[in-house]
């Protein structure tokens, strides 16, 4: 009998679940929203980051169902073939007005757009120095694109002059950083990055997935928050998260953007999105500039929960979002906590190596406009009882 070549996968899969990192897919019963459905059990979900409660908002859903009764379920092709319809086209448009930059693109997801365009506009001559913390596309990007990838510690923007400074003159360097950290909340280095890179030339970017819809005027992201309109040449943001939806974008120059048309991968050899998703999209931008009031709940959320968890007496790092992270260090700590949380009625996702640091594992929780106060505060008792029962605290 032929032996499984594959064997060895379930070996792996054994360590995982001896180390405790082993994970079941939690499955939702119904919609995405802030108390939810989950394993049939029913819970105040603080692991989506879905911030402003739009996977669910009525405007969202009437102009997905309208567009795909006008145009189909499905696109039929990639971009550059048959398969750009005006519902993407409009999308970009709005897209780069919303980012206050000559142009966008859309890609299928926040992935795709930073490992696309990373891996296109640089190459084996180039270097690319990268926050040691961004995002695994981000680093996908940078390995395909056959650069010298060359990684700072968290945040240390001395640490990126220095090897900046090393690099002979007129080296092609792109300085690239997450907007938010999507493990710990916090904001990555923008202003003094983009000092670096006008000082030296560098390509500077961002990737923007947890700013957009969350921080700046109407949700445009880090670059509006700091005042850096103009001084970052690539944003990369995604519909796929405070907007609700599906999808990545890069906001640019015209010249970036129709360079990503001709040779980011993804766009060339990838289907384009269902007309839904980008009527979708269209719809949540329109909500952005309308309804106001849900980035001031988020926040004010974010602000009541973060002060509570910090008043139990949790470390909850160094975070600036609505991300807020629980760290307990050990792996297997962490999913017992998630665990226990969820039997008392609270989703807040276990999370350890390889996704963040050996010894720093943790429960990440991430607030949206659309919990109550009643919600928070329940979620909060939980973490308390759980905390105290399991020696946390
Ligand atoms: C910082 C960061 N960048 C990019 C992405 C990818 O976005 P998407 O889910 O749209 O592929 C994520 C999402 O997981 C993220 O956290």
């Amino acid at each position: 009998m032929r032996s499984d070549p594959l064997d060895y996968l379930s070996s792996e899969l054994q360590a995982m679940r001896d180390q405790g990192l082993y994970r079941r897919l939690r499955v939702l019963d119904g919609e995405q929203q802030a108390r939810a459905s989950i394993d049939h059990r029913s819970v105040v979900n603080l692991s989506s980051n879905n911030y402003l409660g739009l996977t669910t908002h009525p405007a969202l859903r009437a102009r997905a169902i309208e567009a795909t009764r006008r145009f189909g379920v499905g696109s039929g092709s990639v971009r550059t073939i048959a398969g750009t319809m005006e519902i993407h086209m409009d999308l970009e448009r709005r897209l780069a007005a919303f980012k206050r930059t000559e142009a966008a693109v859309v890609f299928q997801s926040g992935f795709t757009a930073n490992a696309g365009t990373v891996s296109s506009i640089l190459g084996k001559d180039d270097v690319i120095v990268s926050d040691e913390l961004n995002h695994a596309s981000i680093i996908d990007g940078a390995r395909l694109s056959r650069a010298t990838i060359k990684v700072f510690p968290h945040r240390d923007v001395a640490a990126a002059r220095t090897i900046v400074e090393a690099l002979p003159r007129g080296q092609r360097t792109l300085l690239i950083t997450d907007g938010v950290f999507s493990m710990d909340g916090d904001l990555g280095a923008l202003p003094a990055l983009s000092d670096l890179a006008e000082e030296f030339g560098c390509i500077m970017m961002v990737d923007d997935a947890h700013a957009s819809g969350v921080f700046g005027q109407q949700g445009r992201g880090t670059v509006d928050h700091f005042g850096l309109h103009g001084r970052v040449d690539v944003q990369v943001g995604t519909l796929s998260k405070a907007i609700g939806v599906l999808g990545g974008y890069v906001a640019g120059s015209r010249a970036l953007i129709e360079f990503l048309c001709h040779r980011a991968r993804p766009f060339l050899f990838s289907t384009s999105h269902p007309p839904a998703v980008a009527a979708a999209c269209l719809a949540a931008l329109d909500v952005l500039e309308t309804e106001p009031e849900l980035m001031r709940r988020l926040w004010e959320n974010t602000r009541l929960f973060k002060a509570g968890l910090a008043a139990l007496g949790f470390d909850t790092g160094a975070s600036d979002s609505p991300i807020t992270p629980v760290i307990v260090g050990d792996a297997a700590l962490a999913m017992q906590l998630s665990d226990r949380l969820f039997e008392r009625g609270v989703f807040a996702q276990g999370i350890g190596f390889p996704t963040v640091p050996n010894g720093r594992a943790r429960v990440r929780t991430i607030v949206t406009a659309a919990h109550t106060h009643e919600d928070l505060t329940f979620a909060l008792d939980a973490f308390k009882t759980v905390g105290t029962e399991l020696g946390i605290l």
